[in-house]
């Protein structure tokens, strides 16, 4: 069984979706588990932060709060620090994501972050994969966006939900980050 961890943060619940989504995409394939983590639980306890030791692959999500995570999202990141001492985490996969109102929002300065971040975990990165509509045949929605190095999701600020093409390229992400954790842990 190859596990995944989706560690998130979400003040009106649209980064969650993501999560979601991307579980679903992940669980598209057999021999693959997902849990979700609000990084508000992972505070609560030093104990709730080891309970991502048994995870091949952890993913970070956070919207998009003044070009960066959240503040709670940067509490989690500190919080890590003991994970870090011990490089507890070291050649567990991973990846970032993030949803935000503006089309650009300044959303690839906080992938950025989490690239550091996973870094100084010595975590490996999974960039996002599918390549931008323009340049299929079928002139399809996915990665609207046109981020290569994380998933990046867009909502409206009255729109409850993100995007549904970015929700589509969240499920896709799902199923690649699955697909490399299995190829990973040989599963
Ligand atoms: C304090 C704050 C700062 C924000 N900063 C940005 C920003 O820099 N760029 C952007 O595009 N949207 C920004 N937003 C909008 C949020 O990214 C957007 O509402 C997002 O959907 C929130 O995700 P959530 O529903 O998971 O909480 C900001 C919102 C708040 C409350």
């Amino acid at each position: 069984m190859s596990a995944i961890a989706i560690v998130f943060d979400s003040g009106t619940g649209r980064t969650k979706q993501v999560a979601e989504q991307i579980a679903r995409g992940a669980e598209t394939l057999e021999k693959v588990e997902t849990q979700l983590f609000s990084v508000e639980e992972l505070l609560k306890a030093d104990e709730a932060m080891d309970e991502l030791d048994r995870f091949d692959t952890i993913l970070f999500g956070s919207p998009t709060y003044m070009g960066t995570v959240t503040a709670d999202f940067k509490r989690f990141m500190d919080a890590s620090s003991g994970k870090w001492m011990s490089q507890a985490w070291k050649d567990k996969l991973t990846s970032g994501f993030t949803n935000s109102t503006g089309l650009n929002g300044d959303k690839a300065n906080l992938i950025a972050t989490l690239q550091i971040f996973a870094g100084q975990h010595s975590m490996i990165w999974i960039s996002q994969g599918t390549p931008i509509g323009a340049l299929s045949e079928e002139g399809h929605e996915l990665n609207r966006l046109s981020s290569w190095s994380g998933l990046m999701t867009q909502s409206e600020s009255r729109a409850q939900s993100p995007h549904p093409a970015d929700l589509a390229t969240a499920f896709e992400f799902g199923k690649r980050v699955a697909s490399l954790t299995r190829r990973w842990t040989g599963d």
